[in-house]
Protein backbone atom coordinates (compact mmCIF):
# COMPACT_ATOMS: atom_id res chain seq x y z
CA UNK A 1 0.00 0.00 0.00
CA UNK A 2 2.95 2.25 0.85
CA UNK A 3 4.78 1.62 -2.35
CA UNK A 4 5.35 3.98 -5.75
CA UNK A 5 3.91 5.96 -7.15
CA UNK A 6 2.79 7.51 -3.31
CA UNK A 7 5.81 6.92 -1.93
CA UNK A 8 8.43 9.36 -3.33
CA UNK A 9 11.85 9.81 -1.56
CA UNK A 10 13.16 11.72 -4.20
CA UNK A 11 10.58 14.93 -2.94
CA UNK A 12 13.17 15.14 0.03
CA UNK A 13 16.02 15.51 -2.21
CA UNK A 14 15.08 18.77 -3.63
CA UNK A 15 17.11 21.75 -3.39
CA UNK A 16 16.54 23.39 -0.18
CA UNK A 17 14.51 20.36 1.08
CA UNK A 18 17.42 18.15 1.33
CA UNK A 19 19.15 20.29 3.86
CA UNK A 20 16.17 20.98 6.18
CA UNK A 21 15.98 16.59 6.69
CA UNK A 22 19.71 16.63 6.91
CA UNK A 23 20.00 13.91 9.44
CA UNK A 24 23.73 14.29 10.18
CA UNK A 25 25.41 18.02 11.04
CA UNK A 26 28.98 18.74 10.87
CA UNK A 27 30.71 22.28 12.13
CA UNK A 28 34.04 23.26 13.17
CA UNK A 29 33.68 23.38 16.73
CA UNK A 30 33.69 18.79 16.20
CA UNK A 31 37.49 19.01 14.14
CA UNK A 32 40.72 18.58 16.37
CA UNK A 33 43.33 19.42 14.50
CA UNK A 34 46.88 17.23 15.59
CA UNK A 35 49.89 19.73 15.74
CA UNK A 36 53.56 18.29 15.67
CA UNK A 37 55.75 20.76 17.55
CA UNK A 38 59.34 20.24 16.59
CA UNK A 39 62.22 21.35 19.26
CA UNK A 40 64.73 20.76 16.74
CA UNK A 41 63.44 22.93 14.03
CA UNK A 42 63.98 26.71 13.53
CA UNK A 43 61.24 27.22 10.76
CA UNK A 44 58.48 25.21 10.09
CA UNK A 45 59.43 21.32 8.06
CA UNK A 46 57.53 20.17 4.88
CA UNK A 47 56.22 16.65 5.68
CA UNK A 48 56.73 14.96 2.10
CA UNK A 49 54.13 11.91 3.13
CA UNK A 50 51.69 14.61 4.38
CA UNK A 51 51.39 17.16 1.98
CA UNK A 52 50.55 21.01 3.22
CA UNK A 53 51.09 19.57 6.76
CA UNK A 54 53.99 20.61 8.74
CA UNK A 55 56.07 20.44 11.86
CA UNK A 56 56.24 23.52 13.77
CA UNK A 57 58.50 24.96 16.21
CA UNK A 58 57.19 26.59 19.66
CA UNK A 59 56.46 30.18 18.35
CA UNK A 60 55.03 29.19 14.99
CA UNK A 61 52.71 26.01 16.67
CA UNK A 62 51.72 29.12 18.94
CA UNK A 63 50.32 31.22 16.22
CA UNK A 64 49.43 28.10 14.24
CA UNK A 65 46.87 27.38 17.38
CA UNK A 66 45.34 30.88 17.24
CA UNK A 67 44.75 30.47 13.54
CA UNK A 68 42.83 27.54 14.06
CA UNK A 69 40.98 28.86 16.93
CA UNK A 70 39.90 31.76 14.73
CA UNK A 71 38.55 29.19 12.29
CA UNK A 72 36.71 27.68 14.87
CA UNK A 73 38.47 24.59 15.18
CA UNK A 74 37.64 22.93 18.67
CA UNK A 75 41.14 21.76 19.54
CA UNK A 76 44.64 20.68 19.35
CA UNK A 77 46.00 17.64 19.36
CA UNK A 78 49.86 18.04 20.46
CA UNK A 79 52.34 15.89 19.03
CA UNK A 80 56.40 16.79 20.16
CA UNK A 81 59.06 15.83 18.35
CA UNK A 82 61.93 16.49 21.22
CA UNK A 83 65.80 17.85 20.91
CA UNK A 84 66.56 14.46 21.96
CA UNK A 85 65.60 10.67 22.16
CA UNK A 86 67.26 8.31 25.15
CA UNK A 87 66.06 5.03 26.18
CA UNK A 88 63.72 6.11 29.00
CA UNK A 89 62.05 9.02 26.77
CA UNK A 90 62.77 11.33 29.24
CA UNK A 91 62.20 14.43 27.68
CA UNK A 92 58.20 13.40 27.73
CA UNK A 93 58.29 14.47 31.03
CA UNK A 94 60.23 17.15 31.66
CA UNK A 95 59.13 20.49 32.52
CA UNK A 96 60.20 22.38 29.85
CA UNK A 97 59.71 19.47 27.03
CA UNK A 98 58.20 20.97 23.84
CA UNK A 99 55.05 19.27 24.07
CA UNK A 100 54.90 21.46 28.17
CA UNK A 101 56.01 24.19 26.92
CA UNK A 102 54.14 24.64 23.75
CA UNK A 103 50.75 23.88 26.18
CA UNK A 104 51.42 26.67 28.07
CA UNK A 105 51.93 29.07 26.07
CA UNK A 106 48.97 27.86 23.98
CA UNK A 107 46.73 27.94 26.82
CA UNK A 108 48.16 31.59 27.93
CA UNK A 109 47.18 33.25 24.40
CA UNK A 110 44.00 30.90 23.63
CA UNK A 111 41.80 29.97 26.38
CA UNK A 112 39.29 29.01 24.02
CA UNK A 113 40.60 26.22 21.94
CA UNK A 114 41.04 23.00 23.98
CA UNK A 115 44.34 21.19 24.41
CA UNK A 116 44.56 17.86 24.18
CA UNK A 117 48.84 16.29 25.09
CA UNK A 118 49.10 13.32 22.87
CA UNK A 119 50.61 10.59 26.40
CA UNK A 120 53.35 8.23 24.28
CA UNK A 121 56.81 7.15 25.20
CA UNK A 122 57.53 6.49 21.08
CA UNK A 123 58.31 10.18 19.73
CA UNK A 124 60.92 10.00 22.87
CA UNK A 125 62.47 6.51 23.11
CA UNK A 126 65.58 5.76 21.18
CA UNK A 127 63.95 2.92 20.21
CA UNK A 128 60.72 3.92 19.17
CA UNK A 129 58.39 1.98 21.08
CA UNK A 130 55.49 3.06 23.25
CA UNK A 131 57.22 2.37 26.16
CA UNK A 132 60.49 1.14 28.32
CA UNK A 133 61.49 -2.40 26.88
CA UNK A 134 62.62 -5.44 29.08
CA UNK A 135 65.55 -7.36 28.78
CA UNK A 136 63.64 -9.73 25.93
CA UNK A 137 63.20 -5.85 24.31
CA UNK A 138 59.50 -5.87 24.80
CA UNK A 139 57.79 -3.16 26.37
CA UNK A 140 57.53 -3.64 30.13
CA UNK A 141 53.86 -2.82 30.60
CA UNK A 142 53.64 -2.45 34.09
CA UNK A 143 56.88 -0.57 34.03
CA UNK A 144 55.86 1.82 31.33
CA UNK A 145 53.37 3.08 33.91
CA UNK A 146 54.88 4.67 35.69
CA UNK A 147 56.19 6.19 33.24
CA UNK A 148 52.99 7.57 32.05
CA UNK A 149 51.50 8.96 35.37
CA UNK A 150 54.41 10.91 35.43
CA UNK A 151 54.03 12.19 31.83
CA UNK A 152 50.33 13.28 32.51
CA UNK A 153 50.82 15.00 35.45
CA UNK A 154 54.09 17.17 33.86
CA UNK A 155 51.41 18.21 30.59
CA UNK A 156 48.87 18.44 33.42
CA UNK A 157 51.22 21.23 35.51
CA UNK A 158 51.98 22.98 31.71
CA UNK A 159 47.74 23.55 31.44
CA UNK A 160 46.45 20.50 28.85
CA UNK A 161 42.82 20.22 29.18
CA UNK A 162 42.81 16.75 28.03
CA UNK A 163 45.88 14.04 28.13
CA UNK A 164 45.65 11.56 25.32
CA UNK A 165 46.89 8.21 26.10
CA UNK A 166 47.76 6.29 23.12
CA UNK A 167 49.93 3.87 23.60
CA UNK A 168 47.78 1.03 24.21
CA UNK A 169 49.25 -0.23 27.76
CA UNK A 170 46.45 -1.97 29.90
CA UNK A 171 45.57 -0.37 33.21
CA UNK A 172 46.63 2.98 31.26
CA UNK A 173 43.80 5.28 32.26
CA UNK A 174 43.45 4.24 35.70
CA UNK A 175 46.86 4.74 36.51
CA UNK A 176 46.84 7.99 34.91
CA UNK A 177 43.32 9.45 36.85
CA UNK A 178 44.91 8.05 40.19
CA UNK A 179 48.06 10.07 39.29
CA UNK A 180 46.40 13.14 38.12
CA UNK A 181 43.78 13.42 41.18
CA UNK A 182 46.65 12.49 43.80
CA UNK A 183 48.47 15.52 42.10
CA UNK A 184 45.35 17.81 42.40
CA UNK A 185 44.29 17.77 38.41
CA UNK A 186 41.13 16.32 39.53
CA UNK A 187 39.93 18.60 36.94
CA UNK A 188 41.81 17.33 33.47
CA UNK A 189 40.23 14.87 31.78
CA UNK A 190 41.31 11.57 30.08
CA UNK A 191 40.78 10.80 26.25
CA UNK A 192 41.92 7.65 25.69
CA UNK A 193 42.73 6.15 22.61
CA UNK A 194 41.17 3.52 23.65
CA UNK A 195 40.21 1.03 20.25
CA UNK A 196 43.55 1.56 18.68
CA UNK A 197 44.15 -1.03 15.70
CA UNK A 198 47.56 -1.53 14.69
CA UNK A 199 47.04 -0.19 11.26
CA UNK A 200 49.45 0.35 8.38
CA UNK A 201 47.62 3.87 7.75
CA UNK A 202 49.92 5.19 10.22
CA UNK A 203 52.69 5.29 8.18
CA UNK A 204 52.96 8.98 7.39
CA UNK A 205 52.58 9.75 10.78
CA UNK A 206 55.55 8.11 11.66
CA UNK A 207 57.01 9.92 9.51
CA UNK A 208 55.72 13.46 10.40
CA UNK A 209 56.79 12.34 14.26
CA UNK A 210 59.96 10.57 13.31
CA UNK A 211 58.42 7.76 15.41
CA UNK A 212 58.63 4.49 13.75
CA UNK A 213 60.14 1.86 15.71
CA UNK A 214 63.88 1.30 15.19
CA UNK A 215 63.53 -2.68 16.08
CA UNK A 216 59.89 -4.79 15.53
CA UNK A 217 56.32 -3.87 15.49
CA UNK A 218 53.44 -2.71 17.69
CA UNK A 219 51.23 -5.31 16.93
CA UNK A 220 52.65 -6.60 20.72
CA UNK A 221 50.06 -3.78 22.03
CA UNK A 222 48.06 -2.42 19.11
CA UNK A 223 44.75 -4.28 18.29
CA UNK A 224 44.40 -6.88 15.84
CA UNK A 225 42.47 -5.00 12.77
CA UNK A 226 40.46 -8.42 12.25
CA UNK A 227 39.19 -7.96 15.93
CA UNK A 228 35.26 -6.58 17.00
CA UNK A 229 34.88 -7.99 20.39
CA UNK A 230 38.11 -6.53 21.80
CA UNK A 231 37.05 -3.59 20.89
CA UNK A 232 34.34 -3.90 23.32
CA UNK A 233 36.20 -5.27 25.89
CA UNK A 234 39.46 -1.97 25.94
CA UNK A 235 36.56 0.81 25.64
CA UNK A 236 35.12 -1.31 28.72
CA UNK A 237 38.00 -1.48 30.69
CA UNK A 238 38.93 2.54 30.17
CA UNK A 239 35.56 3.77 30.57
CA UNK A 240 35.86 1.56 34.28
CA UNK A 241 39.04 3.02 34.51
CA UNK A 242 37.70 6.55 34.19
CA UNK A 243 38.00 7.91 30.79
CA UNK A 244 36.34 11.15 29.76
CA UNK A 245 35.93 9.75 26.08
CA UNK A 246 36.78 7.01 24.12
CA UNK A 247 38.47 7.49 20.81
CA UNK A 248 38.53 5.14 18.01
CA UNK A 249 41.75 4.92 15.53
CA UNK A 250 41.83 4.87 12.37
CA UNK A 251 38.20 6.20 11.67
CA UNK A 252 37.53 5.33 8.01
CA UNK A 253 38.11 1.47 7.89
CA UNK A 254 36.73 0.85 11.59
CA UNK A 255 33.28 2.70 11.16
CA UNK A 256 31.85 -0.28 12.21
CA UNK A 257 33.47 -0.14 15.44
CA UNK A 258 32.98 3.86 15.77
CA UNK A 259 29.18 2.63 15.42
CA UNK A 260 30.29 -0.11 17.95
CA UNK A 261 31.47 1.82 20.79
CA UNK A 262 28.83 4.72 20.22
CA UNK A 263 26.29 2.35 21.30
CA UNK A 264 27.81 0.38 23.80
CA UNK A 265 28.99 3.87 25.99
CA UNK A 266 27.44 7.10 26.66
CA UNK A 267 30.83 8.89 26.66
CA UNK A 268 31.86 10.94 24.33
CA UNK A 269 33.27 8.95 21.06
CA UNK A 270 35.90 10.22 19.18
CA UNK A 271 37.38 8.79 15.50
CA UNK A 272 41.27 9.73 14.34
CA UNK A 273 40.74 10.01 11.08
CA UNK A 274 44.76 8.90 10.81
CA UNK A 275 47.82 10.51 8.79
CA UNK A 276 47.12 7.21 5.80
CA UNK A 277 43.86 8.59 5.12
CA UNK A 278 45.11 11.82 4.64
CA UNK A 279 47.86 11.08 2.46
CA UNK A 280 45.60 8.66 0.21
CA UNK A 281 43.13 11.36 -0.67
CA UNK A 282 45.80 13.98 -0.84
CA UNK A 283 47.97 12.29 -3.59
CA UNK A 284 44.69 10.92 -5.41
CA UNK A 285 43.95 14.69 -5.49
CA UNK A 286 47.50 16.06 -6.95
CA UNK A 287 46.84 13.31 -9.54
CA UNK A 288 43.82 14.85 -10.28
CA UNK A 289 41.97 11.43 -9.86
CA UNK A 290 39.51 13.12 -6.98
CA UNK A 291 38.85 16.59 -5.09
CA UNK A 292 40.77 15.95 -1.80
CA UNK A 293 38.09 18.56 -0.23
CA UNK A 294 35.26 17.15 -1.30
CA UNK A 295 36.00 14.03 -0.31
CA UNK A 296 37.56 14.79 3.22
CA UNK A 297 33.88 16.70 3.70
CA UNK A 298 31.92 13.41 2.71
CA UNK A 299 34.32 11.59 5.37
CA UNK A 300 34.38 14.01 8.16
CA UNK A 301 30.11 13.80 7.83
CA UNK A 302 30.22 9.88 7.22
CA UNK A 303 32.38 9.04 10.38
CA UNK A 304 29.49 11.66 12.14
CA UNK A 305 27.08 9.23 10.74
CA UNK A 306 28.79 6.19 12.60
CA UNK A 307 28.58 7.87 15.23
CA UNK A 308 31.66 9.71 16.22
CA UNK A 309 31.15 12.91 18.18
CA UNK A 310 34.88 14.45 17.66
CA UNK A 311 37.47 13.88 14.65
CA UNK A 312 40.95 14.21 14.76
CA UNK A 313 41.73 15.39 11.36
CA UNK A 314 44.70 16.97 9.23
CA UNK A 315 41.78 18.37 7.70
CA UNK A 316 40.90 20.57 10.14
CA UNK A 317 41.78 23.83 8.41
CA UNK A 318 40.18 23.14 5.33
CA UNK A 319 36.81 21.73 6.49
CA UNK A 320 36.82 24.33 9.31
CA UNK A 321 36.17 26.69 6.02
CA UNK A 322 33.68 24.44 4.52
CA UNK A 323 31.75 23.91 7.15
C1 LIG B 1 51.76 7.42 18.90
C2 LIG B 1 50.72 7.74 17.91
C3 LIG B 1 50.61 7.27 16.59
C4 LIG B 1 49.55 7.95 16.02
C5 LIG B 1 49.03 8.77 16.99
N1 LIG B 1 49.76 8.61 18.16
C6 LIG B 1 51.47 6.36 15.80
C7 LIG B 1 51.55 4.94 16.11
O1 LIG B 1 50.89 4.39 16.99
O2 LIG B 1 52.36 4.34 15.44
C8 LIG B 1 49.09 7.82 14.60
C9 LIG B 1 48.45 9.02 14.02
C10 LIG B 1 48.28 9.03 12.54
O3 LIG B 1 48.64 8.10 11.81
O4 LIG B 1 47.77 10.04 12.07
N2 LIG B 1 51.55 6.39 19.75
Amino acid sequence: MAGFPTRRPRRLRRDGVRDIVRETDVSSDDLVAPLFVDATADEPVEIPSMPDEQRYPLDDAVVRAGELRDLGVGGVMLFGVPEEKDEQGTRAWAEDGIVQRATRRIKNSTDDLVVFTDLCMCEYTEHGHCGVLNDKGHVDNDATLAYLRNIAVSQAEAGADFVAPSGMMDGMVGAIRESLDSHGYSDVGILSYAVKYASAFYGPFRDAADSAPSFGHRRRYQMDPANTRAASVEARLDAQEGADMLMVKPALPYLDIVRQVREEHDLPVVAYNVSGEYAMLKAADEKGWLDAEETAEESLMCIKRAGADLVVTYFAEELARRV
